[in-house]
């Protein structure tokens, strides 16, 4: 993999997600989700010492294309480890991080992860039918050319809250007995085929391919392994602070924060980007931020 230009994506609710990191120079914070290191980059800036995680191999390049990260390194101020937050706790071991003052997790796939073709994540992007954040496991093409018409439902209905759920799926089925679907064109082509025609607010692909990113990375699953270790990591005071873009994902958060013995909720209900944001950055738009505090045992 090349290294990559300046980042393209843009972070959602900077100020906001540092503002309720509440940072104390010199203590360690965790991004679990590092991107293009847009959050983990102020964290740095405030004299936070930030260990940072992404499941996928693209992150790490963003390391090596600016200096900066190579000085933060050096000075013992920046760690990274490639691979899921599901493991934090393991993670923050082998990297010697203890006493951690704050976690953040902004959910979903990078710009870049969208706007490169090749991932296969968009409808809009012609590219192969992937969708891993990690480059492993199974890809969005054996699931839709592999599972039963009854598994793709659930999942379409689960993942995606498709109404049109078994329609798709049966649609799919159909198509995939004439030639395997493997582009995500190919993929977007069937969804809209099988809808009922009428008129329509979003692409007639955006649910399905949303829930299959969902299922193809386990995204829910590793959300919620993801807060527990959290909440187990953090020192008391500490704070996690969530982003998060659809309701399945914030619905985890608020229950979690919830139900969780050792977590105090901060925010009652989910803060959402400024006007002025909302008028820069489109994919503010659904972001959700929710805090919680550690508590004593
Ligand atoms: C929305 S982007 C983060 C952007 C980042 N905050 C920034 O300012 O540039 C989400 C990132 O989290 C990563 N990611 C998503 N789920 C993950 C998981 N379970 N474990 C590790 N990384 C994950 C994705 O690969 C992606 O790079």
């Amino acid at each position: 993999m090349t290294a990559v230009e300046p980042a393209p994506h843009v972070s959602v609710m900077p100020a906001e997600v540092i503002e309720q990191l509440a940072v104390t120079p010199g203590a360690w914070y965790v991004d679990c989700t590092f991107g293009a290191g847009g959050h983990a980059r102020k964290l740095l800036e405030l004299g936070a010492k930030v260990l940072a995680i992404d499941q996928d191999p693209l992150a790490a390049t963003f390391l090596t294309a600016d200096e900066s990260w190579a000085r933060a390194t050096t000075r013992g101020d920046l760690r990274f480890a490639q691979g899921n937050f599901r493991d934090l706790e393991r993670h923050a071991f082998e990297q010697g991080v203890t006493g951690v003052a704050g976690v953040l997790l902004d959910l979903g796939v990078s710009s870049m992860q969208i706007d490169e073709g090749e991932r296969g994540f968009a409808f809009r992007h012609e590219g192969p039918l992937d969708m891993r954040m990690a480059a492993e496991g199974e890809s969005a093409a054996d699931v839709v050319n592999e599972y039963s018409l009854e598994d793709l439902a659930a999942i379409i209905f689960r993942y995606g809250e498709e109404r049109h759920s078994r329609r798709v799926a049966r649609r799919i089925v159909q198509e995939r007995d004439q030639a395997p679907i493997t582009t995500t064109q190919r993929l977007a082509e069937v969804v809209a085929s099988a809808y009922p025609p009428g008129p329509r607010r979003e692409h007639p692909a955006r649910r399905t391919f949303q829930a299959l990113r969902i299922h193809v990375n386990d995204e829910l699953g590793a959300l919620q392994e993801g807060l527990e270790a959290a909440s187990r990591l953090l020192e008391v005071e500490g704070r996690l602070v969530v982003l998060s873009y659809h309701s399945l994902e914030d619905r985890i958060v608020k229950r979690f924060l919830l139900d969780s013995p050792r977590m105090e909720p901060l925010t009652k209900r989910p803060v959402g980007a400024s006007e002025e944001e909302l008028a820069v950055n489109p994919r503010s738009r659904s972001a959700k931020l929710r805090v919680g505090a550690k508590v004593a045992a």
